[in-house]
């Protein structure tokens, strides 16, 4: 995968990292200008400079791994990677289909953007709930156990055998949505919504974490419960609009069925392979859970922990 180059120890990780929270941040703010179009010219708030800033930066990172790999695909007996970046190279060299340099940069950019904070996000607030929640770790980790066996490595297939790991996944969607007002969306026809008017041409910001949060739809909302999930029939997949923490409809996230596939298997094989302590001796009901917004959602306190490998444990096995 191209994320592995994203996480060398060079420092490019890192530099990645800052660069999507302040495009995120800044996605997030309202901006004057886009509800005066006049006023664009004059960037008010600096927004467009700031995030002109960001992508520059973003394109010279990926100018730099797509110069490495077409010079490591040009030096004999190299091995390929065949990832996404070496399939679209291919694709670029046999002229199969119309993609060119610049093509690929926005695509990675779409990708490694949409992708990379709203998932590791996730983790970090799972791995946060069941840490703050000691009982449901147990839980959770005696699921894997029976399921998997204590420090193996998971199997995508082994996922579907495991509700409480997914009911997990669910209620941390449901708490932690990390995409809380989606995309910025137009409504294309006036439409009316539980009594109220929609203009055509209305910018329409979906509240997904108040719909979470929302007491008239679930019982005790601030309160962490993956046991509200198992046997139920509600799915993250578009469906049920009390959890679409992927969007619904047309523009429904791609990454959806990608994401679905990590977040298992990352989470399983976090507290499958450690066990976990917080740093400085902070109490599990100590712990901060206060929320940042950018147009994604993170902890505001980063989430400090120490792994201690559990016995037994097997390597993790990335398969490419
Ligand atoms: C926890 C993981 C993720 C969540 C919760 C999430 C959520 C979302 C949401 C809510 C939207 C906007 C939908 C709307 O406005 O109607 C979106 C759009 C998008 N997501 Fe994700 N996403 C995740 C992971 C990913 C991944 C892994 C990728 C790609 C590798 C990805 C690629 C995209 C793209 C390209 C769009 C824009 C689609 C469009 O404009 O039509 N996402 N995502």
């Amino acid at each position: 995968m191209l994320s592995e180059d994203l996480a060398d120890p060079s420092g490019s990780a890192r530099d990645f990292k800052d660069l999507v929270w302040c495009i995120m941040v800044e996605a997030g703010n309202p901006n004057l200008a886009d509800y005066f179009p006049a006023l664009k010219k004059i960037d008010p708030q600096g927004s467009r400079r700031r995030m002109t800033v960001y992508f520059t930066k973003i394109f010279e990172l990926f100018d730099g791994l797509i110069e490495k790999r077409l010079r490591d695909r040009a030096t004999v007996g190299s091995i390929r990677k065949n990832d996404v970046l070496d399939t679209l190279l291919d694709a670029r060299e046999d002229k199969s289909q119309d993609v060119d340099i610049f093509l690929i940069k926005h695509f990675l950019l779409d990708l490694f953007v949409a992708g990379t904070d709203t998932t590791s996000s996730t983790i970090e607030w799972a791995l946060s709930e069941l840490l703050h929640n000691p009982e449901k770790l147990s839980r959770a980790q005696a699921e894997l156990d029976r399921v998997i066996g204590k420090g193996k490595p998971i199997e995508e297939s082994e996922i579907a055998r495991m509700p409480y790991l997914q009911a997990i996944i669910k209620e941390t969607f449901r708490m932690h949505p990390p995409v809380p007002l989606y995309l910025p969306r137009k409504s294309g026809l006036e439409t009316k919504i539980g009594g109220f008017t929609v203009p055509k041409g209305a910018q329409v910001l979906v509240n997904v974490w108040a719909i979470g949060r929302d007491p008239s739809i679930w019982k005790d909302p601030d309160v962490f419960m993956p046991e509200r999930f198992l046997g139920s029939e509600i799915d993250v997949k578009g469906q049920d609009f009390e959890l679409a923490p992927f969007g619904a409809g047309r523009r429904i996230c791609p990454g959806l069925p990608l994401a679905m596939r990590i977040l298992h298997w990352m989470l399983g094989s976090l507290i499958n392979s450690f066990n976990w302590e917080l740093e400085g001796g902070v109490k599990p009901e100590d712990m901060s859970m206060e929320e940042k917004f950018g147009i994604t959602l993170q902890r505001a306190q980063p989430l400090r922990v120490i792994p201690k490998p559990i016995k037994g444990m097997s390597q993790i096995k990335v398969k490419s």
